[in-house]
């Protein structure tokens, strides 16, 4: 048996109480056949006892009649004991866009990414989890509060062009500063993720704020993603963070899709000549260092720049730019399709 046929087994298995398998809710984060053996590395943060001995009997039964002795480890015994919730299932997918450093392009890419999406024919939604500086909300030229569905008690997304988004920017009024503690932002997080009313997605993006910190953590914890980006730039520093990055993600169980070189090259208006002015790493030691594919190298483009300030990104859909993001999107989508 290989690994497509051991998760086709697990895929038989129905998480307790609920009519979708334990694959469908991302239980299952490794596995890995040796001989007769399999190990399994499950994301099983419920508290229940009861419902972790159901998951793990069924495992063991219907393996075993394959011929393959299992052992199970979790993702919590390696670290955190939260139960994992399963929020905003009405997506397909669910990806994170992170990043060690700030100010590499992450919410950039994060909004130019549902565009190029959205131009694919998807439906897509577009969370912005950083609450202490949401951008996504001027990126979007959607600066108006999220209106509610009073009946439901739930906020409604604002929409543009077939992207849905919710941003903490539509619900607190921009003037006010407020300052989050750590426990605040997972609330401020799990609060709009949970009311606002989601639509059926193909593709739900959620853009981080820098780092590692609550807020990825929350993100990871409430609900299931399928892959997670890292975006950065081209110099050595900026990669030792984003390695850190990767390996955090991997601790968590969430597969790290590929990384995205930003601003990764400059092409004069005038002259045509490439330049190199955020750094000149080529991709290919950027993924011996990361150890996950490059999806694409975008360029510094001025006119991105002007369109994300002047929120409509939409009117750089004709820059190279948007060229490399068509690619980088389609990428994805044959990556989460396997
Ligand atoms: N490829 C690019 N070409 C031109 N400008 C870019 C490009 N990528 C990002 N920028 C600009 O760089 C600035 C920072 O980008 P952005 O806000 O997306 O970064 P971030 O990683 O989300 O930052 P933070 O960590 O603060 O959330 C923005 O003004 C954005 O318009
Ligand atoms: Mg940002």
């Amino acid at each position: 048996m290989n690994k497509d046929d051991v998760m086709n087994v697990l895929s038989t298995i129905k998480y307790p109480g609920y009519s979708k398998s334990i694959t469908d809710f991302k239980v299952v984060k490794d596995v890995e056949i040796n001989g007769n053996t399999v190990d399994l590395l499950l994301n099983l943060g419920t508290a229940d006892d009861k419902k972790r001995k159901i998951i793990y009997d069924e495992i063991r039964e219907k393996l075993g009649e394959k011929g393959l002795e299992v052992k199970i480890s979790t993702v919590q015994e390696k670290g955190t004991t939260v139960e994992q919730k399963h929020y905003v299932s009405s997506a397909k997918k669910r990806i994170a866009i992170l990043s060690a450093k700030g100010g590499v392009g992450k919410s950039t890419f994060a909004v130019s990414l549902a565009i190029a999406m959205s131009k694919m024919g998807k439906k897509v939604g577009l969370f912005d989890a950083d609450v202490h500086g949401p951008d996504v909300p001027r990126m979007l030229g959607l600066q108006k509060p999220a209106r509610a569905d009073k009946e439901k008690n739930l906020i409604l997304p604002n929409e543009r062009e077939g992207i849905y988004s919710m941003s903490l920017g539509y619900v607190v009024d921009p003037e006010t500063p407020v300052i989050w503690k750590g426990a605040m932002v997972s609330k401020a997080i799990v609060e709009l993720l949970q009311f606002t009313a989601w639509p059926e997605m193909d593709y739900f993006i959620v853009d981080l704020p820098p780092g590692t910190g609550d807020a990825a953590l929350s993100i990871n914890q409430n609900m299931d993603l399928d892959g997670a980006i890292i975006v950065t730039t081209p110099n050595s520093l900026a990669i030792m963070d984003a390695a850190r990055a990767t390996s955090y993600y991997n601790q968590l169980g969430t597969k790290v899709i590929g990384f995205v070189e930003n601003s990764g090259y400059f092409v004069c208006d005038e002259c045509g000549e490439k330049s190199y002015p955020f750094g000149n790493t080529e991709p290919i030691a950027i993924e011996t260092q990361l150890k996950v594919p490059c999806l694409g190298v975008l360029p510094f483009e001025p006119k991105v720049e002007e369109a994300a300030d002047d929120g409509n990104l939409f009117s750089a859909l004709d820059t190279e730019f948007f060229k490399v993001m068509a690619s980088i999107a389609e990428k994805i989508e044959s990556e989460l399709s396997n």
